[in-house]
């Protein structure tokens, strides 16, 4: 199998996409990739932070994870990305990110690349597939190949979102079921980007 090197981006404020990040690491290593784990720059004031002791603590307890930069993005041939639901979409740490890409995708740097999405709403209809669209509408004008995890594994009847794997963070951190389909979308993303790779130098 052709070698793929694999970037996990993601934000998470008090530690539940965090956790999907970790196991989609886990999955993509598993499969073989190369992989970065990467948490993009926190932008809310420290006073919003320190408001909030979940959110100082999480921030604390991940500061030794590199934050994401241009250079994860340009080195991947498969990122996933990772943002709790916003209001329905993607939150703005990662948006941030995603919006100092231009020069990048201007020369092409971005096009052809897999990618594929997860999240976590507090709440089972709170908007987990219109954050995930909302990210696969980056994907597209990046020129990207989507790779969604579909109905591809028995895990997901029971973790139910075929757009990215999402928790419902109100019921608790992410159990079994979460992160065996975060693994598995991983996994699935890296075997195509794997695939890509050996059709593309063949
Ligand atoms: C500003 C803001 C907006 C949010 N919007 C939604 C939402 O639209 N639907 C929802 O169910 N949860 C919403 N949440 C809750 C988060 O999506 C949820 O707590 C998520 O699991 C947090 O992930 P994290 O622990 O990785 O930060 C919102 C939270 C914040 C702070």
């Amino acid at each position: 199998m052709e070698i793929v090197n694999a970037a996990i981006i993601y934000y998470s404020a008090t530690g539940t996409v965090h956790a999907l990040a970790q196991a989609a690491a886990e999955g993509a290593e598993k499969a073989g990739a190369h992989v970065r784990l990467r948490r993009v720059a926190e932008t809310a004031a420290p006073e919003a932070i320190s408001a909030k002791p979940a959110w100082a603590q999480h921030l604390q307890d991940t500061a030794d994870i590199d934050e994401a930069s241009l250079d994860d993005l340009e080195w991947a041939d498969v990122v996933l990305f990772g943002t709790p639901t916003r209001f329905g979409n993607v939150a703005s740490q990662l948006k941030a990110f995603i919006d100092a890409t231009g020069p990048l995708w201007m020369g092409g740097g971005l096009a052809s690349k897999v990618y594929s999405a997860f999240t976590a709403s507090n709440t089972a209809h709170g908007g987990q597939e219109s954050t995930l669209l909302a990210l696969g509408n980056t994907f597209y004008h990046w020129g990207g190949i989507i790779v969604p995890p579909g109905y591809t594994d028995p895990i997901q009847f029971q973790s139910g979102n075929p757009y990215g794997t999402s928790h419902v963070s109100g019921d608790g951190a992410p159990g079994e079921v979460a992160l065996q389909a975060a693994r598995h979308q991983a996994r699935r993303a890296v075997d195509t980007a794997a695939a890509l790779k050996a059709g593309r130098g063949a």
